[in-house]
Order: C-alpha cells, then sequence, then structure tokens
C-alpha cells in the first residue's frame, strides 16, 4: 500500500487521501501510517463516517487506550475509551463539562505519569464557521532556541497541572477543577523531552505549566510564556479547520494543540477523542 499523502502546512501534518480507516488494515499497512505519523506528527482522514466502535478499534492499532479515569466526568458513559468535547448541554439543561476542553495550549495528560503517546480526534458537528484547532511542532521549537537557552532548559522540569482552565467559569468549571485536581496531583515534567521513538529532543512546556520544580511562579512565569510564545510562532504552527467526519491524529510527545473558541457557542460543535496511552514520565511535583 502506498500511502496517498498531502502535506498540510510547512512545520507539521498530512492528510491521508483515500484511505478508509473501517477498512481491514494489514500490519504493513498500518506500518505506513505509523511512519506517516511519526514524520508528520499529526495526520489527517477525511470523510470517515465511522461509528464509536470503529473509531475505538481503529485508535487501538496505535497503542493500548486510555480509559480515562483522570478525566471521569469527561468520558462517554458507555465507552469509557471515548473522551467528549462538546458543548451540547446535558439532559437536564446544564452546561457540557467539556465545552471550554482545550483552550490553552498543552499536551494530552501532561498533567499524568503516563502522559499519551497519541490522540485521535473525531468531528461529529461542528459550527458554520470557526471552532479551529490549532498544532504547534515541538521539535521545530527546541531545535531553534538559542544554545544558550537549551543549556538553560536542559534540567529543568515543570509542574503541570489539570483543571487549570483559562475560562475560568463558574458556568462549569468549579466542581470539575476541583475534582480534577483531587485525582490529578501536580506532576512535574523535564522540559526538554526526548520522544522514545523518534529520539529526537521536544520542547515539553504549555499553558498547564504554572513553574519550573525548585522556582516559585513569579520566576517561573517570564520564561514559561517566552517558551509557549516562541513554541507556537505561526511558523511552527498548523491550523485545522474542521469538516463533520474528520479524524485527526496528533502525536502528543512532540506537538501541543489549543482549541479556539472563535465560534457562535449556541451552534453545536461536537468531538469524540480516543488516547493512546504512552509510556511513564515525569514524577509527582514536591513543594518549591
Ligand atoms: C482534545 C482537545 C481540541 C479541540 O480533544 O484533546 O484539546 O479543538 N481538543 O476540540
Ligand atoms: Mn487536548
Amino acid at each position: 500500500m502506498a500511502l496517498n499523502l498531502r502535506k498540510l502546512s510547512h512545520a507539521l501534518g498530512a492528510e491521508v487521501c483515500g484511505l478508509d480507516v473501517s477498512k481491514p488494515m494489514s500490519e504493513a499497512g498500518f506500518g505506513e501510517i505509523y511512519q506517516a505519523f511519526l514524520r508528520y506528527n499529526i495526520l489527517l482522514f477525511r470523510d470517515q463516517n465511522i461509528t464509536r466502535e470503529q473509531h475505538i478499534e481503529f485508535s487501538r492499532r496505535f497503542g493500548e487506550l486510555d480509559r480515562h479515569d483522570a478525566l471521569p466526568r469527561d468520558r462517554h458513559p458507555r465507552h469509557p475509551e471515548i473522551l467528549m468535547v462538546t458543548n451540547e448541554p446535558k439532559p437536564d439543561g446544564a452546561p457540557s463539562d467539556t465545552k471550554y476542553t482545550g483552550r490553552q495550549w498543552h499536551s494530552d495528560m501532561s498533567f499524568t505519569l503516563v502522559p499519551s503517546l497519541g490522540s485521535l480526534l473525531r468531528c461529529l458537528s461542528v459550527p458554520e464557521v470557526g471552532g479551529d484547532t490549532m498544532f504547534a511542532n515541538m521539535y521545530l521549537a527546541y531545535e531553534t532556541l538559542s544554545d544558550g537557552m537549551k543549556r538553560l532548559i536542559a534540567g529543568l522540569h515543570g509542574i503541570h497541572l489539570s483543571g487549570t482552565r483559562k475560562i475560568a467559569n463558574t458556568e462549569t468549571g468549579v466542581p470539575r477543577a476541583e475534582e480534577q485536581r483531587r485525582i490529578n496531583p501536580p506532576v512535574a515534567q523535564p522540559v526538554v523531552r526526548v520522544h522514545p521513538e523518534t529520539g529526537r529532543k521536544a520542547l515539553y512546556i504549555g499553558e498547564k505549566v504554572k513553574r519550573f520544580e525548585g522556582m516559585t511562579e513569579e520566576e517561573s512565569k517570564p520564561l514559561i510564556d517566552y517558551l509557549v510564545a516562541h513554541a507556537t510562532r505561526p511558523e511552527f504552527v498548523y491550523r485545522h479547520r474542521w469538516r463533520k467526519d474528520d479524524v485527526m491524529v496528533w502525536d502528543n510527545r512532540c506537538t501541543m494543540h489549543l482549541a479556539l473558541g472563535d465560534f457562535d457557542e449556541t451552534q453545536l460543535r461536537h468531538m469524540e477523542r480516543t488516547t493512546v496511552l504512552g509510556t511513564p514520565s515525569g514524577r509527582v511535583a514536591q513543594g518549591a
């Protein structure tokens, strides 16, 4: 099988054209997809009109799936492997817990001791305009730092918090955020991570990082802000405009992403995600 690939941007990403992810696929066929995944860091499959079971089944080709014990409120009631990302209100009319998922630059499950290898997000409904997702290439972010900055951050660990949302919504956020923090104590992750499969170094930072281990928030903030701003320069980013039945898989070990809130909130945006477990990384954070 020769994959028909189309690059999505200069920095990262490729579309795999003309492939139905629900069709049986040989080991060799999937091997080509996995090689493209390692090379392009995000892959897009369009027009995948699939079921939840097929979404889960295809995701399992990438590795064992997370059952989202770290995010119990956000998973599908009958499919723990599926994480809901939707603004559809609950049956009683209360706002969705996942209405503001992903609204800060992050890498999935970085606040746990087994951060995700990759995530597969499937688009079921998008607003008329907006609701895009941006992805940043964290290899490029690292490689374009000066030698001095590389030396400065070499030994640093960032403390990743869960239940931090930029939109600290009194509307939906408080009980969820409190539960999140109870389940997931702060985790210290290396700021420079070696990708376990490619061996390349990638910056591992984001807006869930509140400080560096052994440093105060005040001391840490300017450097965190700089690194996030550097990593998300337009030339390192791809912005995806969703279509219904898109499936996007990204490598959480060398990318980060951001959900944009640039749409009419009265329109439905409904996405569902599976999360592939990664290898252990980081440690429970110690005090400052
Ligand atoms: C996610 C996420 C972004 C989006 O599913 O992990 O961050 O645009 N979603 O919905
Ligand atoms: Mn995410």
